[in-house]
């Protein structure tokens, strides 16, 4: 039997939500904007909907690629001409999806060759998706479609396979050739997400992103920790999430159990954009889980 989710409601359910989390934050990047006001009514949309953030809203701005999220007292705004990544995950009891569009704030053309690069990218991806096919070729695929627009996809950031409550799961799945290895099997989900840029064609690490996780379970001698733990458990969250005065003292005092996420930024300081789907590897090709990305 291929190993499918023995819930499949349930992470399609949590791919429309997070999918309509991703569409808001698409439509509230605007001019002026504060980011942390953006990132909090993607999450607040997620949890209304009856889910919880898979990891922070991600609103990482041109050369930043990903991992960035509004630190707790951020008042940042957004500027017109910024091109933003919005990458939203929404999990039911572990069941996660993982989705991402990027939108030039102020909803100008200059970047359009960007965002459609990413976006040609994800879909000749999702394309050649089915059954025992290598890795490798969606990489190929990935990679054709974005080096067609005369841009580079990132080398170093990896669509992956995801289970219940690991987000990034055994699998990576490069958008170059020549960098994974294996192939795909009927009943995975996997996320597919090309990032193309206009600069160097890899990453490097930045200032710290606001994003942390537990590597394990810290016990309970922390009563602080402990309870945070009980919230999130491996899956990343944002510091602006541990509201209480304690948790952050025992976030602070746990560093070193905690991993921390840099923003990942364009090695030549190019600009990026990013296009993502949490898909399923149906019996024939794909099912993407995810709500199509409008435009
Ligand atoms: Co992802």
């Amino acid at each position: 039997m291929p190993p499918y989710p023995d819930d499949l409601p349930r992470w399609r359910e949590a791919a429309r939500i997070a999918s309509r989390a991703r569409d808001l934050g698409v439509k509230l990047v605007v001019p002026g904007a504060r980011r942390r006001d953006v990132a909090d009514a993607i999450e607040a949309f997620v949890r209304d909907a009856g889910a919880e953030p898979a990891f922070p809203a991600n609103l990482s701005r041109n050369d930043e690629a990903a991992h960035y999220t509004p630190s707790p007292d951020d008042t940042a705004v957004f500027d017109a001409g910024d091109l933003v990544k919005v990458d939203v995950g929404a999990h039911l009891e572990g069941a996660i999806a993982d989705t991402a569009d990027t939108v030039e704030a102020g909803g100008g053309h200059r970047h359009e060759n960007l965002i459609r690069a990413a976006r040609d990218g994800l879909r000749a991806g999702i394309q050649v998706v089915r059954p025992g096919v290598s890795i490798d070729e969606v990489s190929r695929a990935i990679a054709g479609a974005i080096r067609a627009r005369g841009l580079k996809p990132v080398v170093d950031l990896t669509g992956h396979s995801i289970e219940r409550y690991l987000l990034h799961a055994g699998k990576s799945i490069p958008n170059v050739p020549g960098h994974g290895d294996g192939s795909l099997n009927e009943g995975e989900i996997i996320a597919i997400e090309p990032f193309a840029t206009n600069g160097a064609g890899s990453i490097r690490n930045g200032e710290f992103g606001n994003i942390v996780r537990f590597r394990r379970d810290p016990g309970s001698a922390d009563p602080a920790l402990a309870r945070l733990y009980g919230r999130f458990r491996t899956l990343p969250f944002a510091v602006r999430w541990a509201d209480a005065p304690e948790e952050r003292e025992a976030l602070r005092r746990a560093r070193h159990t905690l991993q921390s996420y840099p923003v990942f930024v364009e090695r030549g300081r190019g600009l990026v954009a990013q296009a993502e789907h949490t898909v399923l590897v149906g019996p024939t090709g794909a099912e993407v889980l995810s709500a199509p990305i409008p435009g």
